[in-house]
């Protein structure tokens, strides 16, 4: 963890380009759809669609990916989709214009790519999906995906919630669940969602609410609180992300509740995902944060892999998933165990 805390820190230097008028930095910043500079062609030109900035966990993603360009041999054009699919298929259309070598996607939600990506096609074009998938009927419409398995973290969160509740004598039907979502139609809110209900049905868990706080811990908050005057008996707040699940904190401690995992004394269990945040690594060592599933946003260096062999004219796997980790402060629960396969549960982040 505090590896990857020093990649999000590391900062970025030439061979980038960004779009006239978006800033330097790039990350965070107001970088729409704009007509991005021409790709020098003595190099590989990879033009880089990313969602947006919702989270902690995509600016590392971000820098991940501009630090893993910038390199010899390599011309990164970056667009900021600011969370609108629309503009996220501009900017391919305008990589294609640019006649780049390679197009990256880190695609906002899973339907609706059909068409660019059969222009991208159409001109020849490789396209690398990164972090969220999308769901075309041709799946040769790209070449390869690397990102998170978001169901088996939501499985993963699950079992831990399910041990730690068993080892306290909690019964299933007294826990009283709110699931703070992602933004909805993403892969991460997919999966995450569906490990999170599955459970629930399986176990007789009282799964009272789902609802959006789109990745941001603003929203996060706001959620909360709203559900908070909707039930009075939460005992269990499963947030999609880290940021949200600072939101809800601070929700949760305006109304004179404190976050934490001795629900049986009135405490609210916060759960979530990722583990780059800082605050939210400091929750978890405080317990205000019961449990913590990775996601790894350091996706490129394999994004860059990837490219290197389809360079050379090799195919590679189609689907490449990433190890994660869980970690958690609680005692308890030293391991989980998901489809058979033992995971440790990490103290130490
Ligand atoms: O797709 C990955 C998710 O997107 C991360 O968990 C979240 O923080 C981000 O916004």
């Amino acid at each position: 963890m505090m590896l990857l805390l020093a990649a999000v820190l590391t900062g970025c230097g030439s061979g980038i380009l960004f779009a006239p008028g978006t800033g330097e930095s790039g990350i965070g910043e107001d970088a729409g759809a704009a007509e991005a500079p021409a790709p020098d062609h003595h190099t590989i030109t990879v033009g880089f669609s990313q969602l947006g900035a919702e989270s902690d966990w995509r600016s590392a993603n971000t820098q991940s990916m501009l630090e893993a360009f910038d390199t010899d041999g390599y011309t990164l054009l970056y667009q900021n989709g600011q969370q609108k699919q629309s503009n996220q298929s501009t900017a391919i259309r305008t990589f294609i214009q640019q006649e780049v070598d390679y197009i990256v996607l880190a695609p906002s939600t899973e339907d609706g790519w059909e068409t660019v990506l059969g222009e991208a096609r159409e001109a020849g074009i490789p396209v690398i999906l990164v972090d969220r998938r999308v769901n075309t009927a041709d799946k040769n419409l790209y070449s390869c995906w690397v990102g998170s398995d978001f169901e088996l973290e939501g499985r993963k969160m699950a079992a831990w919630i399910k041990a730690y509740t068993e080892s306290k004598g909690i019964a299933p039907e007294d826990l009283h669940i709110v699931n703070i979502q992602g933004n909805i139609g993403s892969t991460a809110q997919i999966g995450r969602t569906r490990g999170l209900a599955n459970a629930a049905r399986d176990n007789g868990w009282d799964l009272m609410a789902e609802v959006s706080g789109d990745f941001t811990e603003n929203r996060g908050r706001e959620v909360m609180a709203a559900l908070l005057k909707r039930f009075d008996n939460i005992n269990v707040v499963y947030c999609e992300n880290d940021n949200m699940a600072i939101g809800a904190i601070d929700a949760i401690e305006s109304v004179g509740r404190t976050a934490g995992p001795n629900i049986q004394n009135g405490e609210i269990m916060v759960v979530s995902f990722d583990g780059v945040n800082k605050t939210a690594l400091d929750y978890a060592r405080q317990g205000k944060i019961s449990c913590i599933a990775e996601c790894n946003p350091l996706h490129g260096p394999r994004v860059r892999a990837l490219i290197e062999v389809l360079k050379i004219g090799e195919t590679p796997e189609k689907f490449n998933y990433v190890d994660e980790m869980l970690f958690s402060s609680v005692p308890g629960v030293d391991a989980i165990v998901v489809d058979d396969k033992t995971y440790k549960v990490e103290r130490e982040y």
